[in-house]
């Protein structure tokens, strides 16, 4: 049976954190989903839904040979995360921790989602420690303020920040 699991976030944006987790995963499962979140709690995106996937599909391919890119799936998904595993096949949930200030909500949530959906389990990646202090909320401040994200972000995300409509 191939080892199915779903990397499930908001990803708004990707960041060189995120690219290691995900290449790192697909080492260990068959195929891995890149899961972008529809409706984020998070306010104030910076990038729309389908910017966010484009970005996400260029940095992957660009980063990761093509036989490991080519087990990398990239989709959107709405409502529980266990949902979207179930639909895919998923029997894993794959999630980055950087810190232990991670550690908290990311217990309650692989504690919740097991409840929900006993057949998936979590598995966490140690995020790389070059990229341990990025968060995609830092680099939209960032971001937002002028600042340079291009050490933090893959280039399919510095482009796409760069062409946006000037803040006023
Ligand atoms: O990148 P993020 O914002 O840390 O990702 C959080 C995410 C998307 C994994 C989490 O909010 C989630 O799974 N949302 C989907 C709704 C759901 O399943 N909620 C119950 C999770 S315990």
């Amino acid at each position: 049976m191939s080892r199915v699991a779903v990397y499930p976030g908001s990803f708004d944006p990707i960041t060189y954190g995120h690219l290691d987790v995900v290449a790192r995963a697909a080492a260990v499962f068959d195929r891995v989903y890149f899961a972008v979140l529809v409706n984020s709690a998070k306010r104030n995106p910076i990038f729309s839904l389908d910017v966010r996937l484009a970005a996400i599909r260029e940095a992957v391919d660009a980063v990761c040979p093509p036989e490991v890119a080519s087990r990398i799936e990239v989709d959107a998904f709405d409502g529980l995360t266990v949902d979207f595993c179930r639909k895919v096949g998923a029997q894993f949930v794959v999630r980055g921790l950087r810190a232990v200030s991670d550690f908290e909500s990311e217990l309650q949530m692989a504690h919740t989602n097991r409840k929900l959906a006993p057949e998936v389990d979590t598995v966490f990646f140690m995020t790389a420690l070059e990229h341990s202090y990025l968060s995609s909320t830092l680099v939209k401040e960032i971001a937002n303020l002028g600042g340079d994200v291009s050490e933090m972000v893959p280039a399919a995300v510095s482009r796409r920040l760069a062409d946006r409509e000037p803040r006023l």
